[in-house]
């Protein structure tokens, strides 16, 4: 089939990547000019394991092209999908500017037959402005579709090839079976459902997800309040399969470009609608409290934040990415700032980004885990790297005199830091 996608962030790299390689023609299109340009010379703008070697494949064997021209993305594509950001706006609702203003780009090239796909996350009844903008330009028969992502940044390809499930969203039986056809080669079950239930698929998954990881966060809370450990707490909870084991990991909260974003959204749109969803609220709460909690924890150690030197391993909001989105990592290190502490800081992929577009954070940047250690009285795990989680307590002792280890990812084992002579301060442990 003859592809269009629209949006060359993580979900329209990923998308155009895999269903070339799948042997669609495609087409990736994009108004940012330099990003095309850098996407023509084989660069990926963005880290995603996998990705590069997937996309310079395509593009080598002719079936993935990238241009800032609608025309031609669009004119002969059987499927376009449109996979542009939707940000949050001032009143935490979906900011569906570029989804509406990538309608408009290409409702004028439309061909006779084919499926708008919308795979940005939308509100419900988002796809029918969409049609109006669409309608008020073209005269051809085109059918519109939901298709929402599932994938993770660090895993997204993993993710895309075989996911749980394809939710597969439209009111047409011709699109869905076109769809259907499109995503033969990706493994998991196929939902067929109308578009509104599909946008509302999205939002409940992430949804539930965050709240999951606010659950855990809370209970973490109320496992230092009676000295429990909460890893023990919540693997007795995750065996039972009612309830399962993932997303109840404790930190110091989730962050990333789509849960903060969408549990606002979902808020808005209930608010909107007169529906109070007071759990997801709740968990929404507790995320924005949850940075507060783990300084306050750190502070019932160290009382004078305002002369410690505090390492903090990691900048990115998750491991496996360079993305700093809505990372935890970098309030936890504003607070600390605000109160008067002296940052060391490394994480392998991010930290460039964050010099260069966060100049605000007077962070003192080191290259390794051990020139941040070598520094500091505190040493703070903000992300889940692996290679923080295989950090060689030996080799810390060695090249530091640090007194605390406050591990905000619950990645170390408690009993090994404590035998290395650390102080080990975990969430909930
Ligand atoms: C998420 C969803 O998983 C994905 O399905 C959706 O399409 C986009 O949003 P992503 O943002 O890439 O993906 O990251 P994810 O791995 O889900 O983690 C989100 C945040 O939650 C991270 O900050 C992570 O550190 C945190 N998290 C996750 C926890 O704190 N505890 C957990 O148990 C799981």
């Amino acid at each position: 089939m003859k592809l269009a996608v629209i949006g060359t962030g993580y979900v329209g790299l990923v998308t155009s990547s895999v269903f070339a390689d799948f042997g669609n023609q495609v087409f990736g299109v994009d108004i940012d000019a330099d990003k095309i340009k850098t996407l023509k010379s084989g660069k990926v703008p963005l880290y995603e394991p996998g990705l590069s070697d997937l996309l310079i494949r395509n593009q080598t064997s002719g079936r993935l092209e990238f241009t800032t021209n609608y025309y031609q993305a669009v004119s002969e594509a059987d499927v376009v999908f449109i996979c542009v950001g939707t940000p949050s706006n001032a009143k935490g609702e979906a900011d569906l500017q570029y989804v509406f203003s990538a309608s408009q780009s290409l409702a004028p090239h439309l061909k006779n037959g084919a499926v708008v796909v919308i795979k940005s996350t939308v509100p419900p009844g988002a796809h029918l402005k969409v049609k109006q903008i669409i309608d008020k330009v073209t005269q051809v028969k085109y059918f519109l579709a939901s298709v929402p992502e599932f994938l993770r940044e660090g895993s997204a390809i993993e993710d895309t090839l075989r996911p749980d499930r394809v939710v597969i969203g439209t009111n047409n039986r011709q699109a869905q079976k076109l769809l259907l056809d499109l995503h033969r080669p990706i493994n998991g079950k196929r939902i067929l459902t109308d578009i509104i239930s599909a946008q509302l698929i999205k939002y409940t998954a992430n949804a539930f997800l965050a709240s999951k990881i606010s659950f855990a966060n809370e209970v973490a809370r109320l496992c230092d309040a009676y000295g429990a450990d909460v890893m023990q707490v919540m693997k007795g909870v995750g065996e039972d399969k009612r309830i399962g084991k993932a997303f109840l990991h404790p930190g110091i909260g989730y962050g990333g470009s789509c849960f903060p974003k969408d549990v606002k959204a979902i808020l808005a749109f209930g608010r909107q609608q007169g529906v109070n969803l007071s759990v997801i609220n709740g968990a929404h709460l507790t995320n924005q409290t949850q940075v507060d909690y783990v300084i306050a924890k750190i502070n019932s150690y160290i009382p004078n934040l305002k002369a410690a030197k505090v390492g903090v391993l990691g900048l990115a909001f998750k491991g496996n990415t360079d993305d700093t989105r809505e990372s935890r990592a970098l309030l936890l290190i504003e607070a600390l700032l605000a109160k008067g502490s002296k940052i060391y800081a490394y994480d392998p992929m991010a930290a460039e980004y964050v010099q260069k577009f966060y100049p605000q954070l007077k962070i003192n940047y080191r290259s390794s885990w051990q020139d941040v250690a070598k520094d500091v009285e505190i040493l703070i795990i903000a992300t889940d790297w692996n290679e923080f989680k295989e950090l060689s307590l030996d080799e810390l002792g060695k090249v530091s005199n640090l007194k605390y280890i406050f591990d905000g990812r619950n990645i170390l084992n408690p009993d090994s830091v404590k035998q290395a002579g650390f102080k080990y301060i975990g969430v909930g442990r």
